[in-house]
């Protein structure tokens, strides 16, 4: 993988995250994964972030409490196998990662995948639960008949790196 500066990053926000989904990785106190398929970058604070949102009963969502980075990896769409692997195993209890066969490393207390297309590193500046009470009714109704309202998590981007051709 090679890092580039952000200027060169031409991705549209919508495909990334709705379409491309993406891992969010997390190696502090425990190495572990989780698909993500909601989420966008952007701007605020005048910083380029990322946001990303990540239900409670999630062993990811609790990590990160701890964690002071994540980052994403976005895979090309032969992965989606492992993807979907890792959206619906839990790694509270099992070494998924292990266990699917996934190569990574860890650099600096952050997870990379080496097969990834793009990986953004991002530094943890902003963690709110959603309220509740400000969800449109017929979104709350379809998304959360059983509360486990998602947190939105908002990284700063520290590093991009990308897939060499
Ligand atoms: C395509 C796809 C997209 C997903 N997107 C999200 C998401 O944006 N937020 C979330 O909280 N869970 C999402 N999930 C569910 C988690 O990936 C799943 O619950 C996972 O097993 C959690 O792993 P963990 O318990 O090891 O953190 C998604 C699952 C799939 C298959």
């Amino acid at each position: 993988m090679k890092q580039i500066h952000l200027s060169e990053l031409n991705v549209s926000s919508f495909s990334l995250f709705n379409y491309q989904w993406c891992l969010i990785g997390v190696a502090k106190n425990k190495v572990n994964a989780m698909t993500a398929s909601w989420g966008s970058i952007g701007t605020l604070w005048n910083r380029p972030i990322a946001t990303i949102y990540v239900r409670p009963s999630r062993y990811t969502h609790q990590l990160l409490e701890s964690d002071s980075h994540f980052t994403l990896s976005f895979f090309s769409q032969q992965h989606r196998p492992v993807l979907n692997y890792l959206g619906s195993i839990s790694g509270r209890e099992r070494d998924k990662l292990k266990e699917c066969g996934i190569p990574y490393h860890i650099d600096k207390g952050a997870l990379y995948f080496d097969d990834a297309e793009l990986i953004i590193k991002c530094k943890k500046i902003m963690t709110q639960p959603l309220d509740e009470k400000k969800i449109d009714e017929d979104i709350k109704r379809k998304m959360y008949p059983n509360g486990d309202i998602h947190t939105m998590i908002i990284g700063e981007v520290e590093e991009v790196w990308i897939k060499e051709k």
